[in-house]
């Protein structure tokens, strides 16, 4: 009986497919150069037919279109949802379990099943296809609005999707992803890809086969620090394990800084669904009636060419569509933190910020430690137990105030920066004091602080908590124009899941709200602020996430300086995020957290392949470092339009290997820079395999140097020498490290006139 229904079934598929008599259906796709998602909705809902390599005519994929059960299993029938929803029974022959939207209804009815109402195209110009594939419950006036929206240039496809509750009462979501199809047999193995860590190790790589019959989740639930335990991201290799040049992979980013899950589930029919969004599992978003709400982006891609080419797409996206000046190239900063830490005086950031300039700095930062007032100022005494909330200068400390800090840098030539961590407070501040109300809270239960056990949250889903920041925020502004650069920092998750604002029936919504919330104040500083500098920390790279680099230019890569880790730090984080992004900052040894000692150099080398700063005090700093600093400086001016705008090549992995490299190359490819980090010294490491070379042209000649040399020592025979492009992508460059902690940074200029087709 079973396989005669599963018969009946390929055949009425078939028809459908083939008859032009029911071809009322659309079929219609968004492309980029190398990306297609083509969509159809002749089951009279909308599906995802194809996601993947560029097909060129939409109606191939009507004709290719998986459509029969697989393994000839009655129970496996299942199409491709273009939004997967719990409960639907028409595009899945039982019932579907999964399900990306999970809402309960006002009626109490919890599944949703939605059937296709058309679509709309929005012009955006010949480089953006942007379609919204219009949904609506068979039995609700539930309205699902799904945006794709494509880039040509750099082959990502935003998606999002909007939702309607037109019912008499409230709704309730107990899913709400942004991205979740169902993929009829994508070929297998699966692996998955996601880079997870914790305070100072962040952007740990882990890769797993994902087993037949099991789901694989990465996701977080702190609601701030989102990108700490697994950032917000993944890449899925499918039909085996990808490599960085070669293999099929789909990767992924949702834009979002609050409470997230991604999962990926490999059934036993190797149907494959893949989700990603704001999770609710703590508690039920309520909709109400008549309320519409707009979930975050999913930016996702397609390569056929492995990881890299998975990156380099997310990062060109980031630059050319993403970033809110994704094209303005990061100055090299001299921030206090690691310098001072909370022990500082107006003297000692003036001796800071003392040839910085000449050094080639271009913006001191101050950092934590210069607000609030009279007993719950923050100092060297009370250091991070106090002030939080309280965003006015501390006089005592700093009698010139802000203003007179930014004038002094601007004296020496440099712009001028302030840490703020604006979505916390202490319990030792007068805002604290005033309106306990304005931190999260539970009713009943004792008020638990983080950090410095007195670290709360404040609750900025109440209107007026927002208000009060931007009016402190803007009151910074005045005291200070000069300010150029923010660092915003937050260190603490939701300990308290409760807000004094919303009513008993709505503070389940708090988490998503706060995140919302946190856009708008963002904005608003964006809106009144354009050409300032925001940096999104949170207890180092926990704001690693597209959602906060909407508003924010950079992030803090981790509060572990030590360049032996942010070797592999940096790596994981370049896996979705471009260099410009990643804060890297040379600091003082021992490094104050694991103790290491390299060499300056080492240090250089590494902060170099990101944005480039500095944290230390440089009246600390020999006469020898400050003449190499200057030169390392210097140097990463010429390169930073490469290394912060450049394409990406991660030649040899650090995992599990002695040296680790990676490279960048211009549009035209007429520069590159190359950097090579030895790792753990091994007998062998004298004479590393030649580093392959990637991304050149074949056509041109490069004149090679090197960079940051200590005493004119070279790394490589090349060096100094013109090479062809050719030749370095056939052959590698050879490149001797010696000794522990031993780098190499390589520039290579084309020749003008080199491009010849005879070399
Ligand atoms: C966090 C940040 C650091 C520093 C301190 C200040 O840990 O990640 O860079 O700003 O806070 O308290």
């Amino acid at each position: 009986m079973i396989w005669m229904k599963s018969l009946f079934y390929i055949v009425a598929a078939s028809i459908i497919a083939f008859s032009p008599a029911i071809a009322v259906s659309e079929t219609l796709s968004v492309d980029t150069a190398n990306v297609s998602a083509v969509f159809s909705d002749d089951s009279g809902s909308w599906e995802l037919i194809h996601v993947g390599a560029k097909i060129i005519s939409a109606t191939d994929a009507a004709t290719l279109a998986w459509r029969a059960s697989l393994g000839g299993n009655w129970f496996a029938q299942r199409r491709p949802a273009a939004y997967s929803t719990y409960g639907d029974k028409a595009l899945n022959r039982g019932f579907n379990y999964f399900g990306g939207l999970q809402a309960t209804h006002a009626d109490g009815c919890a599944t949703t099943s939605l059937k296709a109402e058309g679509f709309e195209r929005i012009d955006e110009g010949k480089d953006v296809a942007h379609i919204v594939l219009k949904h609506k419950d068979r039995d609700y006036p539930f309205k699902v609005r799904q945006h794709f929206r494509a880039f040509a240039d750099c082959d990502i496809i935003e998606t999002w999707v909007e939702i309607e509750n037109g019912e008499s009462g409230s709704v309730r979501l107990g899913r709400m992803d942004s991205f979740a199809i169902d993929l009829p047999n994508p070929g297998s193995p699966l692996h998955l890809l996601s880079v997870v860590g914790q305070w100072a190790a962040e952007a740990q790589v882990s890769e797993i086969e994902i087993p037949r019959g099991q789901t694989v989740t990465i996701g977080s639930r702190g609601g701030i620090r989102d990108a700490w335990d697994a950032n917000p991201a993944f890449m899925l290799s499918i039909g085996g394990r990808a490599d960085e040049t070669s293999g099929r992979v789909f990767g992924g980013a949702l834009c979002w800084t609050g409470v997230w899950g991604a999962s990926v589930q490999r059934d036993a029919c190797d149907f494959v669904e893949i989700r990603a969004g704001v999770d609710a599992s703590h508690g039920a978003y309520v909709l109400d009636a008549g309320k519409k709400m707009v979930l975050p982006k999913f930016a996702f891609t397609w390569s056929e060419q492995g990881k890299g080419q998975v990156s380099r797409n997310l990062h060109r996206w980031a630059r050319l569509h993403h970033l809110p000046n994704g094209m303005k190239l990061r100055p090299v900063l001299l921030n206090s933190w690691e310098g001072s830490f909370f022990d500082f005086t107006e003297k000692t950031l003036h001796d800071m910020m003392d040839g910085a300039a000449e050094m080639g700095v271009e913006m001191f930062v101050l950092d934590d430690g210069w607000f609030g007032r009279g007993r719950y100022a923050r100092n060297e005494k009370n250091r991070e137990t106090a002030g939080l909330g309280d965003w006015y200068v501390n006089k005592e400390k700093l009698p010139h105030g802000l203003d007179g800090l930014a004038a002094e840098a601007k004296n020496r030539g440099l712009g001028f920066g302030l840490w703020l961590e604006p979505e916390m407070a202490n319990t030792n501040s007068w805002l604290y004091y005033e309106h306990p109300e304005w931190v999260l809270s539970e009713k009943r239960r004792p008020l638990y602080a983080g950090r410095g056990k007195s670290q709360v949250v404040l609750d900025l889903v109440n209107p007026i908590v927002r208000d009060n920041l931007l009016a402190q925020i803007t009151a910074i502004f005045a005291e200070a124009p000069d300010i150029k650069y923010i660092k915003w920092d937050a260190n603490a998750d939701f300990m308290n899941i409760g807000s004094h604002y919303l009513d008993d029936a709505h503070q389940m919504n708090m988490p998503f709200d706060y995140t919302m919330s946190l856009y708008d104040l963002l904005w608003q500083i964006r809106e009144r602020y354009a050409t300032v500098d925001i940096q999104a920390c949170a207890s180092g790279g926990g704001h690693a996430d597209y959602g906060f680099l909407a508003y924010a230019d950079e992030f803090w890569g981790s509060d572990i300086s030590d360049a032996a880790e942010r070797v592999f730090i940096q790596w994981g984080e370049s896996l979705f995020y471009p260099a410009q992004c990643i804060a890297a900052h040379v600091t003082k040894v021992p490094n104050h957290i694991t103790k290491r000692i390299t060499p300056l150099k080492y240090r250089f080398d590494v902060a170099m392949s990101g944005r480039l700063g500095i944290e230390l005090h440089p009246g600390e700093m020999t006469a020898e470092e400050l003449v190499f600093a200057k030169q390392c400086i210097a140097g990463y001016k010429r390169i930073r339009p490469v290394v912060q705008q450049g394409d990406l090549y991660r030649l040899v992995s650090p995992y599990g290997g002695t040296h680790a490299a990676l490279m960048y190359v211009n549009e035209d490819a007429t520069r590159s820079v190359i950097f090579v980090y030895g790792l753990a010294w091994n007998d062998l490491r004298d004479f590393p395999a030649p580093i392959p070379v990637r991304g050149l042209s074949e056509k041109r000649r490069y004149v090679i140097r090197e960079l940051n040399m200590v005493n004119g020592k070279t790394h490589s025979p090349a060096v100094d020498t013109a090479v062809g492009g050719a030749a370095m992508m056939a052959m590698g460059l050879p490149v001797k490290l010696s000794g522990d902690y031993d780098s190499a940074v390589f520039e290579l200029v084309a020749v003008p006139d080199g491009i010849s087709g005879d070399r």
